[in-house]
């Protein structure tokens, strides 16, 4: 079945933790962002694990293999489940970060963010599509050893499709209410992302923002449920 990750993007720490008690129950991820743990660090980490919750920390790695090797080790010794990386940083930057890997650590390979257009193609001059470039880098991510990739709802169909090897599939823009778009272009309701192939399902505002949060993952967990 597929699992929720909450993404926790709140600044106050004390908020984070007194969130993070509040659902303590559910067999939920928890995602941490740059805000959270360049603030919060280590001993949030072990508050978030001693709570029960798996841990994806996403900081999207992206630097020359030997510094994204050790970055990845050094994460690995935290005892976090996922890590994000940037599919960008080349084939070997790939390789060397799957090595680090320690600990049941599942590395989750970003293609090209969905902040991105047609424009930004240009800007790193290649001669693929959008499309085509979010599938060769999701094919030789996968190819160098990582176990899942990111990216929307829309997208999980095509690249479930086209490649042909089990991966994580995590997809973020998830929408209970999709007139309810925030900033998010693109969106999914959890059932229609599990359709489309979804492992892991991305989900912040939506549950941060309502009212009663318990009943807002409840409520989501049902969706994930009805499609088997
Ligand atoms: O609040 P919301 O549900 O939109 O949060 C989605 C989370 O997923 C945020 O932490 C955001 O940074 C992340 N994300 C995203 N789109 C991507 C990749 C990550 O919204 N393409």
């Amino acid at each position: 079945m597929a699992k929720i990750a909450l993404a926790l993007d709140v600044e106050d720490l004390d908020l984070a933790k007194n969130i993070l008690r509040e659902i303590k129950d559910y067999k939920i991820i928890v995602k941490i962002g740059y805000l959270l743990f360049i603030k919060g660090g280590v001993p949030l980490i072990d508050f978030v694990k001693n709570l029960g919750f798996e841990i994806f920390l996403d900081l999207k790695l992206h630097d020359i293999p030997n510094t994204v090797y050790n970055g990845v080790r050094s994460a690995s010794e935290l005892g976090i489940d996922y890590l994000t990386i940037h599919a960008l940083g080349g084939r070997e930057m790939l390789i060397r970060a799957v090595e680090g890997k320690k600990n049941n650590l599942k590395l989750l390979a970003v293609s090209i963010l969905t902040s991105h257009s047609d424009d930004y193609l240009d800007y790193i001059g290649t001669k693929y599509s959008l499309d085509d470039l979010v599938l060769k880098l999701a094919k030789t991510s996968l190819e160098c050893g990582v176990d899942g990739l990111v990216s929307s709802a829309l997208e999980v169909k095509k690249l479930k499709s086209s490649i042909n090897k089990d991966f994580l599939a995590v997809v973020p823009g998830i929408r209970l209410d999709k007139t309810a778009k925030d900033d998010q272009n693109r969106v999914a309701t959890p059932e229609e992302a599990v359709k489309n192939g979804a492992d892991i399902l991305v989900i912040g505002r939506p549950i941060l923002k309502s009212e009663d949060k318990k009943k807002t993952i409840e409520f989501i967990l049902k969706e994930i449920d009805k499609v088997k």
